[in-house]
């Protein structure tokens, strides 16, 4: 049964890739669930993507139909930033850029109730100087999940500088509550899983650059060998090319470690519009489009 914090009024802003998973992930929960995008276009395709995700997941038994239906109910989709007023959390899931979600902060501001957490999902951006951007920054805190989030369990929680330790506690508190496992982190560049994501996942393209193996036999190597449940390449195309292309632009701007630079690969097929799974193309070749089958 959903604990009294699963019952809360969770707003997720942004709803791209990330969004939408981190929206399924608190209606699934039991959270009253508000879509928020500024594209009302791109807010009514996330709910689509959310039901059809739930009902997938009931197909496949991991849910009752009914459980799927009362997560369907509990969300919403909107494009009125007023529609948030009544949220006790907002997970923010915008593009991965300082002014756009500062920008989103500060809007956020002006409607939310006094006592309302913000968290942010970057995932390369300080908090601490996110943070800056809100009136409250002691109600701010990085709450950065995993691709897909509707199917991965972890959430890194970072504190920024002026993060209160019950804004902490509480955002802590949300995502048992949803099921999720949060662990604690410093408020640093890549937080602690990009450390190891972010150069296996190029190691792997580079490996195919140099033609020394295909992408089957190396992801099917780092699962038998590293029990990872997907491997690199397949991540790479979930994730999508050009996003891979900016968190590793925006990684190694902080890092300047070598690992983290962009193999030139990825470029040229951001560049043949081999995007991934979204796509169609990427370093494999897809039926279907999208990233949300259950
Ligand atoms: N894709 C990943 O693998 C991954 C993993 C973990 C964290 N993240 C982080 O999650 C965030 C979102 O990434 P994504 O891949 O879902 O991006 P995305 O491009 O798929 O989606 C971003 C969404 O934000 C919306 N948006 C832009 N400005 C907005 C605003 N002011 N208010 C509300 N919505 C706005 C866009 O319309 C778009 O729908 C980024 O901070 C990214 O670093 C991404």
């Amino acid at each position: 049964m959903p604990s009294e914090r699963a019952k809360a009024t969770i707003a997720v802003a942004g709803a791209g890739t990330m969004g939408t998973g981190i929206a399924i992930v608190a209606a699934r929960g039991g959270a009253q669930t508000i879509v928020f995008d500024v594209d009302g276009q791109r807010a009514q395709v996330a709910l689509r993507d959310m039901r059809r995700f739930l009902e997938r997941s009931a197909e496949l038994g991991r849910m009752t139909r009914e459980q799927a239906e009362a997560a369907c109910a509990r969300a919403r989709a909107t494009s009125r930033l007023e529609d948030l007023a009544g949220a006790d959390l907002v997970i923010e899931a915008a593009f991965e850029d300082f002014k756009v979600k500062a920008g989103l902060l500060r809007s956020l501001d002006d409607v939310l109730r006094p006592e309302a957490i913000v968290a942010s999902n970057t995932s390369t951006l300080s908090i601490t100087q996110l943070a800056g951007a809100s009136k409250r920054p002691q109600q701010v805190v990085g709450m950065h999940f995993c691709l897909p989030a509707q199917l991965m369990k972890l959430v890194e929680l970072t504190p920024g500088l002026l993060t209160s330790a019950e804004t902490l506690a509480a955002a802590e508190a949300h995502c048992i509550a949803l099921g999720q496992i949060p662990i604690r982190t410093k408020d640093t560049p890549g937080f602690i899983l990009n450390h190891f994501v972010i150069p296996l996942n190029n190691d792997a393209i580079r490996l195919v650059e140099r033609g020394v193996a295909a992408p089957a036999d190396i992801d099917r190597g780092v699962r038998t060998a590293l029990g990872y449940p997907l491997g690199p390449l397949q991540l790479v195309d979930l994730v999508g090319l050009d996003t891979q292309l900016r968190l590793c632009e925006a990684f190694h701007e902080v890092t300047r470690d070598p690992r983290h630079v962009c193999p030139h690969l990825v470029r040229q097929m951001v560049a043949a519009g081999h995007l991934g799974k979204k796509s169609g193309q990427g370093f494999y070749r897809y039926e279907s489009t999208g990233t949300f089958g259950a």
